[in-house]
């Protein structure tokens, strides 16, 4: 299969589409085993108890996403990104999805403050990784190795693929964004199975942006996350930009006229 070749032109509405989420579409790929990753402009929260349009958010996180992906193969990480098609779209490998979400945290925040008591901002001992059952009418419960490999979700020995995968991550992703000065405070990845003929291995899927991570600048700890349009703080579109100006993906002059003063220095 030649993956480089020109793909070849699928008008969108005769697409086959596979599933739609919350934040993203897939279609069938152009060729077998790969799916087409279209990223939309709704911003959920909650569970879906909260939900805007913010015009723009899906071009910005299709774009840093890529950006994290072709890092993060380059390095030897493997993941399912064979690369960017358009503003909105990216090709992936299809992979059998783990239901999980691997939430790796270096600073306490979130949930994470409010079940133990701790001030939003306190560096943790070490690197934490949790566990979230990824189903929506459950509302993602938290989990333990134990649930997971007692019900099957996936095996001990994926398990131990998965966490030194989340690490690898988060080595990278620290690194990656202290450099331009930003906190990695948490962020969380999806799984899943890659086949290749009878070889298995588990591979980074889904996407990493500032919808699945937690980014606080330096120097002022202004939130560049989705925790702006969770707490309502405005500006969220405004803070992507700004992520994806630090990681040199847009050009100063890229941002739009009139979109409003800048947030984050
Ligand atoms: N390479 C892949 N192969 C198959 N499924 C994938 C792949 N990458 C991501 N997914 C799944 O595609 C969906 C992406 O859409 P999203 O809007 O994030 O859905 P959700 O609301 O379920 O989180 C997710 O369910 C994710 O698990
Ligand atoms: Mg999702």
């Amino acid at each position: 299969m030649d993956f480089l070749s020109p793909t070849r032109y699928v008008p969108m509405n005769r697409r086959r589409r596979i599933y739609e989420g919350k934040g993203k579409i897939l279609y069938e790929g152009p060729e077998p085993g790969t799916l087409i990753q279209h990223f939309k402009d709704d911003a959920t929260a909650f569970n879906n108890k909260k939900h805007e349009i913010i015009d723009g958010k899906g071009v910005l996180n299709n774009r840093i996403s890529e950006y994290i992906f072709n890092h993060l193969n380059a390095i030897g990480i493997p993941t399912h990104f064979l690369r960017r098609m358009n503003m909105r779209e990216q090709l992936v490998r299809e992979v059998e999805m783990i239901p999980l979400e691997v939430v790796v945290r270096n600073v306490a925040a979130g949930s994470l403050s409010k079940r133990l008591g701790l001030e939003e901002g306190t560096q943790l001992p070490r690197s934490i990784i949790e566990f979230y059952y990824k189903n929506d009418e459950l509302d993602d419960p938290m989990v333990s190795e134990e649930h997971i490999t007692a019900f099957g979700w996936c095996a001990p020995q994926e398990m131990d693929d998965i966490m030194a995968l989340a690490i690898r991550v988060n080595d990278f992703l620290s690194g990656l964004f202290l450099g331009v000065g930003i906190r990695l405070v948490d962020f969380k990845i999806e799984c899943g199975r890659m086949w290749e003929g009878d070889m298995m291995r588990i591979v980074v899927a889904d996407e990493i942006s500032p919808d699945s991570c937690r980014l606080w600048d330096i120097q002022s700890n202004e939130k560049m996350d989705k925790d702006r349009f969770r707490r309502d703080l405005g500006g969220m579109l405004e803070a992507y930009q700004e992520v994806a100006r630090r990681l040199g993906i847009l050009n100063d002059n890229d941002r739009p006229a009139g979109s409003g003063p800048v947030l984050v220095k």
